[in-house]
């Protein structure tokens, strides 16, 4: 995270990178495809890759370099035309594509095998040596979770991953990071064998979100925020991640995963803490992270009883039918799989004490759409009484984070005439209005960190496992007893009823999703 400002990706300040290379386990994956090339491209464009790069792409499938690289060009092209993805710049600057291309030599190897390392070790040593890279090596480990381990231990014992001076070894840990408590602490317990912690970036892409980000500029960065955002003048918190897509072709990882799992100790938790940890001393990448493990820390354990889970049923959005969870390819006719999670938790700590932070998060919702919410609490004496109740409104300060990015006040204000009455009114601001934006797929910041070694907005250890030991009895009661009501939501709506019963119960109601 470069602290100068990232919202043009190229800051006038920002450095290229060091020579290095980068090795993407996975590199015929969906991941490497859609994001990470596409990511690396626009890097490229914007001047902050190295001059003296390689890309060193490894995965099972026997293929030659050109194959690879005229996969990915392919992906690229489609990916313009079609415009629906992260990816669409108006065209390929195809002599940018090529000086890329150009880099990128491909090496067959199965992740699991002696021999594969041998090979690329050489082909590694080969290519370091005709560039010059300096030793330096960034792995990608763009693979399913079952392999991080495994790849970790045999990058160590073929010596892969030994530092010597300058000559940096980082690896970055794709998400999910584990997929309980105990499979977080073994992990870490086996990958700290190999790496030292600062070797590690456990990724989560929403912090390579310029509006997740932006939650610390706003609160750190203006006096006006801070001395309102505590308990005195804050009444609850709602963190909104809501989709319009169903499972879509990823039942096998979603069937024993789902909503909980896939989105909650890791995304949600991510703006949870970004919302409300304390101020670091300074950006550096331990002052923030210790500031976010401290909140981590903070949270309660949750009790199933604060949780609500839903799966969706058939419905319709924009128009179109589309068909219930279990009836999506790959999924079990009486799956008992959750595509909807709505948590209340609560910050046991001096700010937040008293605070709820209500989350939810779903598939095959009406919207597209991530804000956090923060409702303030009510003037002191209803001098406005007389005035009808559904004119006023609550005092929000709306962080919207996707698809629209921007921040909303929402606060009462007269109405013009001879009578004093009141009505809820907005003040907003839109990043598109005052930032032109590079184009930007989200993993930019993400890989520019890792290659200059700013670990800011990387997950350290202490904190995935603090994420999990969160969410585990919810966990362990979902597996443990199946929802009889499933599937308890159409799709196209906004959750199920439960989840509305939740905040009724506290007095308070879920923000229109999108509104
Ligand atoms: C991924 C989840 O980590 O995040 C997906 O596995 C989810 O299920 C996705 O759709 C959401 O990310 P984004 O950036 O599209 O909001």
């Amino acid at each position: 995270m470069s602290v100068q400002g990232t919202h043009d990706v190229a800051h006038p300040t920002a450095k290229r990178a060091p020579s290095c290379a980068l090795v993407i386990f996975g590199a015929g994956g969906d991941l490497t495809k859609r994001l990470v090339v596409p990511a690396l491209y626009n890097l490229l464009k914007v001047g902050l890759l190295p001059e003296r790069f390689a890309v060193i792409g490894v995965d099972h499938n026997d293929r030659t370099t050109d194959d690879w690289r005229n996969g990915l060009h392919n992906f690229v092209e489609d990916a313009v035309k079609q415009k629906g993805g992260e990816f669409h710049p108006a065209a390929i600057d195809e002599q940018a594509w090529n000086r890329l291309a150009g880099m990128m030599t491909y090496v067959t190897g199965d992740f699991l095998e002696t021999d594969s390392y041998k090979r690329l070790g050489a082909k590694l040593a080969e290519i370091d040596r005709a560039q010059q890279l300096g030793g330096r090596v960034l792995f990608y480990l763009a693979v399913a979770e079952r392999f991080f381990g495994a790849i970790v231990d045999r990058l160590g014992a073929a010596d892969l991953v030994v530092e010597r001076g300058d000559a940096w070894r980082r690896v970055i840990i794709e998400k999910p990071f584990g997929h309980d408590y105990a499979s977080a602490i073994a992990l870490n317990t086996q990958v700290l064998k190999t790496l030292h912690e600062d070797q590690i970036y456990r990724i989560d892409h929403f912090l390579g979100k310029e509006t997740v980000q932006n939650i610390m500029a706003l609160r750190f960065g203006n006096g006006l925020f801070e001395p309102i955002w505590n308990r005195d003048r804050i009444d609850h918190v709602q963190i909104t991640v809501t989709e319009t897509v169903g499972v879509e072709t990823r039942a096998r990882f979603y069937e024993p995963t789902g909503a909980l799992r896939d989105m909650v100790p890791n995304h949600l938790f991510q703006i949870l803490a970004m919302t409300a940890m304390e101020p670091p001393v300074s950006f550096d990448a331990d002052a923030v992270r210790d500031k976010r493990a401290e909140l981590f820390a903070a949270v309660r354990t949750l009790s199933p009883r604060d949780a609500v889970r839903g799966q969706y049923g058939p419905g319709q959005i924009d128009g179109k039918t589309l068909p219930g969870y279990r009836q999506e390819p790959g999924v079990a006719p009486d799956s008992n799989t959750e595509t909807f999670a709505a948590l209340r938790t609560t910050i046991d700590n001096w700010r937040w004490a008293g605070v709820p932070f209500y989350l939810r998060t779903g598939k095959r919702l009406a919207h597209r759409y991530t804000e956090v919410a923060i409702c303030f609490k009510e003037p002191p004496y209803a001098l406005f009484r007389d005035t009808p109740v559904d004119r006023i409104g609550d005092n929000w300060l709306v962080l919207e984070i996707q698809p629209n990015e921007g921040i909303r006040l929402r606060f009462n204000a007269k109405v013009p005439g001879p009578y004093m009455t009141l009505e809820n009114v907005a003040l907003s601001f839109n990043y598109a209005d005052w930032f032109r934006q590079a184009p930007a797929v989200g993993y930019e910041t993400l890989i520019y960190d890792c290659l200059t070694g700013d670990a800011t907005l990387f997950q350290r250890a202490d904190q995935v496992e603090a994420a999990w030991r969160v969410v585990q009895p919810v966990i362990d009661a979902w597996v443990a007893t199946k929802k009889p009501g499933f599937p308890d939501y159409a799709a196209g709506s906004a959750g199920p009823d439960e989840a509305d019963a939740m905040l009724r119960r506290d007095g308070r109601a879920w923000r229109k999703i999108g509104a």
